[in-house]
């Protein structure tokens, strides 16, 4: 049986898209049940629609504080009875309580190599600190934000004429490749995670080195 994913957004959906066109195909570990907002004119809601795919709006707004939010969203996100809650450019800062909700059944997409670059304006500091690449991560969500055990990375280079919006478009092509990756992994239980770590068929992650030829 598939895996029941409830994606969060904020606003364009581009990562929402890939992962939409990545469940078409027949032996994907997933399907998406629901996608939830906190801005009622987030793009990615269309793109929801078009699939057929079950919505909801939660104003940010509506609510006095970032608890008593964390907590409708819960309720909300329940509804659903997701295997799995992805951030997919879900621009909110998350109450111990959620994380906790979903420890181990959330991940998120943060445009950076983590560590480096938690928060916001990742491309403009990458550039500013001259780096010569930059990339993005998958990350499982933990209390730190932007600073929970990374599962997969993808790399790009930065050129010395970018600016932050090339740099923007070549990380999301990155991105719409790896986060679709992860999901599956992740509802085929390939990728879980064990205390603090993020593992990969049983070892932890970031594997390195190379396997013994015994
Ligand atoms: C993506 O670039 C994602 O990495 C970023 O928001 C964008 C959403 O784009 N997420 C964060 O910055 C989270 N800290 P999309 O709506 O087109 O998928």
């Amino acid at each position: 049986m598939r895996s029941r994913i409830v994606v969060l957004i904020s606003g364009g959906g581009t990562n929402l898209q890939a992962i939409i066109d990545a469940c078409k195909q027949e032996n994907y570990g997933g399907e998406i049940v629901a996608v939830v907002s906190n801005k009622a004119d987030a793009y990615g809601l269309t793109r929801a629609q078009d699939a057929d795919i079950a919505t909801a709006v939660l104003s940010h707004k509506d609510f006095d504080s970032r608890e008593d939010y964390d907590s409708a969203l819960i309720t909300e996100i329940n509804h659903y009875q997701p295997d799995l809650v992805v951030l997919a450019g879900f621009m909110r800062i998350l109450t111990p309580k959620f994380v906790q909700t979903y420890r181990g059944r959330l991940i998120n997409i943060h445009p950076s190599l983590l560590p480096k670059y938690q928060g916001l304006h990742t491309h403009q500091r990458a550039i500013d600190a001259g780096d010569s690449e930059h990339g993005v991560s998958v990350h499982f969500v933990t209390e730190e934000l932007d600073g929970g055990p990374v599962v997969l990375q993808a790399k790009v280079p930065v050129f010395p004429e970018d600016t932050a919006e090339d740099l923007a478009q070549r990380v999301h092509q990155q991105e719409h490749r790896i986060y679709p990756l992860v999901v599956n992994w992740c509802c085929s239980k390939r990728v879980t995670m064990t205390g603090e770590n993020a593992m990969f068929d049983g070892l932890i992650l970031p594997i390195s080195g190379y396997a013994s030829e015994e």
